[in-house]
């Protein structure tokens, strides 16, 4: 039997680690078999690649390079940990997937969404999730929460504007990608959003 894919979005400092802690702990506790991953990376090669990408040095990298390194990634990371565990029939939950490149290169960076479709479908082979969750919440506010932003890293410190971008992009995605892009309100405590999250997919069958 095939497993569950889940994957997480949002903006930097949404909360998604928490969530998908929180998740996990649900999860272990209904003893639903599960793997947590997230990209880019979750293998040493994709590892490998995310340095290179999130890297401050690499200032000079085109956006086109960023987007099929990032693709790239995905690959690599499908192979080595997602399809394995779906196999086993197990849950994943992933810590960003396509929807990462579609906001952050496609609306963030300007990118055309034709190319990071084309680049994408190629680097998946058509494993989507069953269902992605996005995390609402405003960029600003998000690295309110996250005490800041990480100096050293490419992404991060792409500025407020990108930032901006990337949350409203993510808004038209939702409007384009209903219903398996959903998603959640994150207002309250981070309790109230992870039992949002479990009602949520629960109701979809994804949760046992
Ligand atoms: P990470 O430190 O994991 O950020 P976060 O905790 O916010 O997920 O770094 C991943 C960075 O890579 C993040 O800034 C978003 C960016 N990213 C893309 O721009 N495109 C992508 O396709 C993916 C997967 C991530």
């Amino acid at each position: 039997m095939k497993g569950k894919f889940i994957a997480f979005e949002g903006c930097e400092g949404a909360g998604k680690s928490t969530q998908m802690r929180l998740l996990s702990e649900t999860m272990q506790k209904r003893g639903i078999a599960h793997v947590v991953t997230r990209e880019p990376g979750g293998g040493p090669i994709s590892e490998a690649i995310r340095k290179i990408i999130l890297d401050g040095k690499n200032a000079a990298m085109t956006d086109e390079c960023e987007a099929l390194l990032y693709a790239a990634a995905r690959a690599q990371h499908l192979a080595d940990v997602v399809l394995p565990a779906l196999g086993r029939g197990e849950t994943v939950l992933c810590d960003r997937y396509i929807f990462s490149s579609f906001a952050y290169q496609g609306y963030g960076r300007g990118l055309s969404l034709e190319f990071l479709r084309q680049i994408n479908a190629y680097a998946i082979a058509a494993c989507m999730p069953d269902c992605t969750l996005f995390l609402d919440i405003p960029p600003a506010r998000a690295f309110e929460r996250k005490h800041g932003r990480d100096e050293n890293d490419r992404i991060e410190t792409a500025g407020e504007a990108f930032h901006r971008r990337v949350y409203e992009g993510y808004h038209a995605l939702l409007g384009a990608y209903a219903p398996q892009l959903v998603a959640v309100d994150c207002s309250g405590t981070k309790y109230e959003t992870s039992a949002r999250i479990a009602a949520l997919l629960e109701a979809r069958g994804l949760l046992g």
